[in-house]
């Protein structure tokens, strides 16, 4: 080792003798690289290097900048609206060559569940269970991006959300901290692959740090009131974990943390992201987040709103220009350091480094044809589909459908939708790709069985001049199918509802159907859990296809007809009523939690589908769990053990969901937490063995106020299905 770096050290006094530019020496050491480099740039240079501009046409409504012309060619990083690879490598060009040191520039975007091939949106993934499977696809969507001139994408969001009222719930993975940093961690390790450098990798952003997710109503941008316990337990952890996945990026949130902006909050952005994780990649602020430092009410000015983020710990400057235009002012001021600086270049030149963009600046241009929308893409799009449909409802076994039935009314505002059922942020997803539900259910019905398509109704407003036609092909039906839902816009960024409820037109147009007497198969597409308290009882059968992306139509009609057997299990609680919120089953135990005492008189008290609700059309029978002990000390490990029967005619696949409690600590717990999942497919008859090894300093500890972790002596219980079992921790 120390030969190595003795070696090293006299590589490098040699180049800096010889005057040879080691930073572009593709065989020297990353940190060489960058130090040198570092070495050789001027502040302009410095500077230009923490701020991202916007480049392209921008079709996002809520960040829409202006247009940049005349871009600087030493700038640090552009927001890539274009998604075109040869205008990309123009632009590159002129970084590369007309540059003074030909520093390449970093082209981000938000590719959140695919670029032109639209996977499912991430609160649907989360309900497939399988992580392996999503990282599939954020490997494939890492190909199509890069192959489209992006370097960067802006995902995965990790903000748990247990307010279905915020629009960006759809963004996410669900209600549980757990949950979230599994799915982060397979995201990460899909976009980036082995190495940063493969050809297909993209750098990950972890957004949006932190605890952007407890938005105060539901509302977004709103202030958040978040316990430093709180911040520990329930919005860290999933951070935590992407970090260690090795997430080259991180997003501040628009948050107000109790107080201190996410974006000038140099408790969680320094001491904890950079000192305590050690995170050395960088930081880059949201979407006009510094300058709303000022709104926020924590910064006087433009110029000390940059002050604050800069020296809290965000390294790049998203499209306000402030760094820009005031970073020389400040250091002439003294109020920021050469050394900060220095670092921050570092950390953002690390990842161009790391990228391989120095050596590889411009991307390889392929035929549109061999870019987007491969076969390969679009089968993990319908398994990715297929496995986050949850099955809400099947009374009587109306689903799947019996031999029967020759006919089908299908109807509603979302049977023949190619837009919506994309989800927010699919920018580059093209309704054409997208395989609608009534196509997927002629061809998986084929001359089989006739659809009788009538749109019944749209999303909202009031027209009900559609209802007599939809009603007519219900009663010309032997079983009706609705297929109801949100628009698009209605989820993703500044979509904040009032009501998790569907618009009184699309409930009318079931109450309208109810009365032909047909069985009724609802189908909901959202972005979020919905208010079913009207409609649940109209429905013989629910199915929440979530915004399923290119490829929902298929999945969904061979979950109608039996092809497929159900396996998505709900990541996030669908509350009984609006009022309910926020309902999450990760809460903590009321002082009265007997007789229903302290909850609404005027509802029920149980929320309408919990977290980790889902049916199948087969039987699951869990075996009692089996403990290795019954007590153990806290170096030892702990084995439990289930079995489970597939005691139906079909095969299926079955997560299950481990869960711990501790009823008596020095700090209240939640009434329960899962720490563990696995899904496996077991075929008809069979049984299959499920096992979880209990780590105590992990499973059964929780952290303080400060992040430290608190293991206890005492009573515990894992919970698995319907079973709860002791076991003491020595
Ligand atoms: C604002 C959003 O909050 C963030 O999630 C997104 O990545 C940026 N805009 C860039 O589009």
């Amino acid at each position: 080792m120390r030969s190595k770096i003795v070696a090293i050290i006299f590589i490098l006094s040699l180049n800096i003798l010889s005057g040879q530019e080691v930073y572009k020496d593709k065989k020297a050491p990353i940190e060489n690289r960058i130090k040198d480099l570092v070495k050789r740039m001027t502040i302009d240079e410095k500077i230009l290097q923490l701020n991202q501009l916007t480049f392209g046409t921008n079709n996002n409504p809520n960040n829409i900048g202006k247009e940049v012309s005349g871009l600087p060619s030493g700038i640090g990083s552009v927001i890539y609206f274009t998604g075109d690879p040869v205008l990309r490598n123009k632009l590159q060009k002129k970084a590369v060559e007309e540059s003074r040191l030909g520093i390449p520039i970093l082209f981000g975007f938000d590719i959140i569940h695919g670029f032109r091939t639209v996977y499912p949106i991430s609160l649907a993934q989360a309900c497939s269970w399988n992580p392996e499977l999503v990282k599939l696809n954020c490997e494939a969507a890492a190909k199509e991006s890069v192959m489209s001139g992006i370097d960067w994408t802006f995902s995965p969001m990790v903000d748990v959300a247990r307010d279905p009222r915020w629009g960006r719930v759809a963004e996410g993975y669900g209600e549980d901290p757990y949950v979230n940093a599994v799915f982060g961690a397979a995201s990460i390790e899909g976009y980036q692959g082995k190495n940063l450098s493969d050809p297909f990798s993209i750098a990950a952003c972890l957004k949006h740090y932190v605890g952007y997710g407890m938005s105060e109503g539901g509302r977004d941008y709103t202030y958040t009131n978040i316990s430093k316990q709180s911040l520990w337990e329930t919005y860290m952890p999933p951070y935590e974990a992407g970090v260690k996945a090795g997430a080259a990026t991180l997003m501040t949130g628009f948050n107000d943390i109790s107080g201190i902006p996410a974006t000038a909050n140099h408790y969680t952005l320094t001491e904890i992201l950079k000192k305590r994780w050690g995170h050395d990649g960088f930081v880059v602020s949201d979407w006009n987040a510094i300058e709303q430092l000022i709104y926020q009410g924590v910064a006087k000015d433009k110029k000390e709103a940059g002050l604050k983020a800069f020296n809290a710990g965000v390294e790049m400057d998203m499209k306000d220009g402030i760094y820009l235009e005031y970073f020389k002012e400040l250091l002439n001021e003294k109020k920021i350091t050469i050394a900060k600086i220095d670092d921050a270049v570092s950390r953002i030149l690390r990842i161009k480094f790391r990228l391989g963009l120095f050596d590889e600046p411009y991307t390889k241009i392929v035929d549109e044809k061999e870019r987007y929308l491969n076969d390969e893409s679009k089968v993990l799009a319908q398994r990715l589909a297929e496995e986050s449909m949850v099955l809400l409802k099947n009374e009587k076994a109306v689903l799947p459908l019996s031999s029967s039935v020759k006919k089908i009314a299908l109807i509603g505002p979302i049977a023949k939708d190619t837009e919506n059922i994309m989800g927010a942020w699919s920018f580059n997803g093209k309704a054409t790709d997208v395989e609608s539900i009534f196509e997927g259910f002629r061809s998986e019905f084929g001359s089989k069985i006739q659809i009788n398509y009538a749109k019944g109704s749209g999303f909202e407003g009031t027209d009900e001049s559609n209802f007599l036609e939809a009603v007519t092909a219900a009663n010309n039906s032997d079983v009706v199918v609705v297929c109801l839902g949100e628009l698009k816009t209605w989820s993703g960024e500044n979509a904040s509802r009032s009501s998790i409820a569907l618009p009184s037109i699309q409930e009318k147009l079931v109450v309208e159907l109810k009365k032909t007497g047909k069985p009724i198969i609802l189908i909901l597409s959202s972005g979020r859990p919905l208010e079913l308290v009207r409609l649940e009882p109209l429905a013989d059968a629910i199915i929440e296809i979530w915004q399923p992306g290119i490829a929902g139509g298929t999945p969904l009609a061979g979950i109608v007809s039996g092809r497929i057997n159900p396996s998505g299990k709900l990541a996030i609680t669908f509350p009984l009523t609006t009022g309910q919120i926020p309902t999450y089953y990760n809460m903590r135990h009321s002082a009265r939690p007997f007789d229903k005492q302290g909850y609404y008189q005027d509802i029920p008290t149980e929320p309408l589908y919990w977290f980790g609700h889902g049916l199948s059309y087969t039987n699951y029978e869990y075996s009692p769990i089996v403990l290795s002990k019954d007590k153990i000390k806290k170096g030892e490990k702990l084995k439990v053990e289930v079995v489970v029967t597939n005691s139906g005619k079909i095969s299926g696949k079955e997560t299950v969901l481990w869960y711990i409690s501790d009823p008596a600590a020095s700090i209240s717990r939640p009434i329960k937490e899962l720490k563990y999942f696995e899904k496996k497919e077991i075929e008809a008859g069979e049984k299959c063995l499920f096992t979880f090894e209990i780590d105590p300093m992990r499973d059964l500890s929780f952290p303080d106020e400060n992040g430290n972790r608190i293991l206890e002596s005492g009573d515990f219980y894992i919970q698995v299905n319907n079973q709860k079992i002791k076991f003491e921790l020595l």
